[in-house]
């Protein structure tokens, strides 16, 4: 049998790092990366055929579990009619539809193919609508890997960031403000001082980057407010939350706190996939029209709305749309949290979690961090021996602490209790 790090030493050879995409490499956490042979449901196998419970889920796309029937064969089906065409399908339409139907605040939606386009494209209408350059972010959020996002926080308040990137010229982030998530009073000062200028202002409303942290209900008002009263659009990234935490996004959670609150823009991913390469951004008309071929703003893809893709997405949205879906996901979500939650109070080990809908985080700390700052002063080393125990008895948590985890609606009662067992080991080990 060839052996995880057989094929990891293989890997190096011909891919940088072993990996396509730089967390699968396991370098926060030290040790081999585990390849993938094959999944069902809530499982994952690797190489060796040891299995694993998944909560990564693909980084969240995979809501349903791995290979739901229904979706199985609707991808089998477009498969048959064709890869790609290069020309409209009705299943396009469709599909925005679906997104639309679900969130109040898009009447018109692009469909791209990764999280990192939808984003960047999203930044260039939102320039391209107000006639500005600069925008703002916030320290922790990830938002893909465009050279404009790619920054960190300046030495003083609400200075231009500097790229976290080699390859990313300072003059190319020159226009990007980066500030402190949660932070009300740099959001006022930033605005007072450049708020004419602000083109948008991009937001992981809960954040999935730093684990899982969320925008306080204050936080987002004022951002609405500031964004209105300046002329700046306000963007929910909800790539990683969007039909994760709610059918309706991060922004329905916020719709229920702050009444009539909506964003103006918003970008999916992930689930809206169902597993495929596909993502989206979407906004009213009014803005969405500023795109070609309609608009000004350049924007367009060989395999944007491919029809595999959309096959995909729409059958996972037809399954999580039905009657209770997010009330059973949300509860097992909760389980599992709480399961890590008690096995920290019986090991005698500070845990804090949080969760909504399928989508969870925790901490080893005594309170919730509320921003970037506070969340690399968690237990980083404690996380990395929790993270291989768990490993070791079959879970598969994502492989840093800085990463939210997600729960499926194919993981069981079993699971749960196996996941809390397993904790429960992994912090007396
Ligand atoms: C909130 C958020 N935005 C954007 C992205 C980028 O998406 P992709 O990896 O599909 O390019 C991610 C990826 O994890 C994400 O979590």
């Amino acid at each position: 049998m060839t052996t995880n790090e057989q094929l990891f030493a293989r890997a190096q050879a011909v891919i940088p790092g072993g990996v396509n995409s730089p967390v699968r490499a396991f370098r926060a956490v030290g040790g081999t990366p585990r390849f993938i042979a094959r999944a069902e449901g809530q499982y994952i196998w690797d190489a060796e055929d040891k299995r694993y419970i998944d909560y990564i889920g693909s980084w969240g796309p995979m809501i349903l579990g791995h290979g739901h029937p229904a979706v199985l064969e609707a991808v089998q089906k477009a498969l048959l009619e064709g890869f790609s065409f290069g020309a409209p399908t009705e299943r396009e339409i469709e599909l925005a539809e679906a997104i639309i139907a679900q969130v109040p605040s898009i009447e018109q939606v692009r469909l791209v193919s990764s999280g990192t386009e939808a984003g960047m494209s999203t930044l260039r209408l939102a320039r391209g609508v107000t006639g500005r350059s600069k925008i703002v972010k916030f320290e922790g959020c990830y938002h893909g890997h465009a050279d404009a996002l790619l920054v960190k926080a300046g030495s003083g308040l609400a200075t231009f960031g500097h790229p976290t990137s080699a390859g990313v010229p300072a003059e190319v982030v020159q226009h990007t403000l980066v500030l402190e998530y949660n932070n009300v009073e740099q959001l006022e000062e930033t605005f007072a001082a450049q708020g004419d200028e602000i083109a948008c202002v991009m937001l992981e409303a809960i954040a999935g980057n730093m684990n899982f942290v969320r925008a306080s209900v204050p936080f987002v008002t004022k951002l609405r407010e500031l964004c209105t009263k300046h002329g700046a659009l306000l963007v929910f990234d909800e790539v990683m939350t969007g039909f994760r935490v709610a059918l309706g996004g991060a922004q329905s959670v916020y719709a229920k706190l702050i009444p009539g609150f909506e964003p103006d823009m918003t970008v999916f991913g992930k689930v809206i996939g169902g597993g495929m390469p596909l993502a989206a951004f979407g906004g009213k008309k009014d803005v969405m029209k500023q795109l070609a071929p309609l608009g000004p703003v350049y924007q367009a893809g060989t395999l944007s709305g491919n029809p595999v893709a959309t096959a995909c997405g729409l059958a996972t949205l037809a399954e999580i749309t039905k009657p209770g879906f997010y009330e059973a996901l949300t509860a097992k979500t909760q389980k599992m949290v709480q399961g890590i939650a008690e096995a920290g109070r019986e090991a005698g080990v500070p845990i804090v979690t949080d969760s909504e809908g399928g989508m969870f985080g925790f901490f080893f700390a005594d309170t919730l961090p509320q921003n970037y700052t506070q969340v690399m002063a968690t237990d980083k080393e404690r996380f990395n021996r929790f993270f291989h125990g768990m490993l070791d008895h079959g879970v598969y948590l994502a492989p840093a602490m800085y990463e939210a985890g997600f729960v499926s609606a194919a993981h069981t009662d079993a699971d749960l209790a196996a996941t809390k067992a397993a904790a429960l080991a992994a912090l007396r080990g």
